[in-house]
């Protein structure tokens, strides 16, 4: 594990350098599917360098990347990489990203890396050895009740094209008097939850690349991710609950059930 974990380091700091050198300057910026979900040419060229270091060590693995998409290679092992989380905050130079790479064997998550360069913030875990942000080994908070909790999400991009009824979920939580952000970065916010910054996060519609690393990261910080009913979370799940692990878990799946009991009704 120690040689993956060298070359996962070294995709990101490779990586990191292309963003940090293309950050706040001009460059091109195109569209995908829905109208704000961007896509740089500074996504690229990260994705472009990571895999280029990846296959460089280790030619046979798969890549499952935000921009390229699967290389379909047959492997045991897959890469599954975001060159740039919160690419929209990117592109605004809005210094909320982050370089995402988790190494999946087997179907089970065993390294991720999650990096803002411009921040210094590197946050880094294996399966069963802890989580670390910059080498110092870190956990989840212990705020124990949802009255009390900080809590962070996100949204999709196509809520003008098809409606996720995030709102209804985010208008519930933030009338219960509670302090919920936005930062742009689904990676960056499930590392703030295990370093115990926030003590919850929940989102729709996201996918492995963004969330796979940090997903690893949470977990080995003591943390508790599930889908919103509180069922078995798998990456490639598109509802996540990511929490500190306490009281305030069970009553954010309460919340979310009623909500969506709510607009069932509708
Ligand atoms: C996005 C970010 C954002 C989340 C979006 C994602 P991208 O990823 O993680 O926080 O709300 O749903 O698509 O496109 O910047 O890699």
């Amino acid at each position: 594990m120690e040689n993956y974990k060298k070359v996962m380091f070294e995709a990101a700091d490779e990586a990191a350098k292309i963003l940090m050198e293309y950050f706040d300057t001009v460059f091109e910026i195109g569209r995908k599917k829905f109208y704000n979900d961007l896509v740089t040419e500074v996504d690229k060229k990260s994705e472009a360098k990571i895999i280029e270091v990846i296959h460089s060590y280790y030619p046979d693995h798969n890549v499952l990347a935000e921009e390229g998409g699967d290389l379909h290679k047959k492997s045991d092992y897959v890469w599954i990489v975001d060159p740039i989380d919160g690419t929209v905050n990117y592109a605004h130079a809005l210094p909320i990203f982050c370089v995402s790479i988790a190494l999946e064997i087997k179907g089970e998550i065993e390294l991720g890396i999650v990096y803002n360069p411009f921040s210094d913030e590197k946050f880094f875990a294996q399966k069963g050895k802890g989580a670390y942000y910059n080498d110092k080994k870190i956990t989840v908070s212990d705020t124990e009740n949802l009255k009390d909790g900080f809590l962070v999400t996100g949204f999709a991009y196509g809520l003008d094209v098809k409606d996720d009824h995030s709102l209804e979920h985010f208008v519930n939580f933030v009338k219960m008097g509670l302090p919920v952000r936005r930062l742009g970065s689904a990676a960056m916010d499930i590392c703030y939850v295990a370093c115990g910054k926030f003590d919850a996060f929940w989102e729709f519609n996201l996918h492995a690349w963004d969330v796979a690393a940090a997903y690893l990261i949470l977990l080995e910080a003591g943390g508790r991710v599930t889908d919103f009913s509180g069922g078995h979370y798998h990456v490639y799940d598109r509802q996540i609950l990511a929490t500190n692990g306490r009281t305030i878990h069970d009553e954010m799946i309460n919340e979310l059930k009623k909500v969506n009991e709510e607009i069932m009704k509708q």
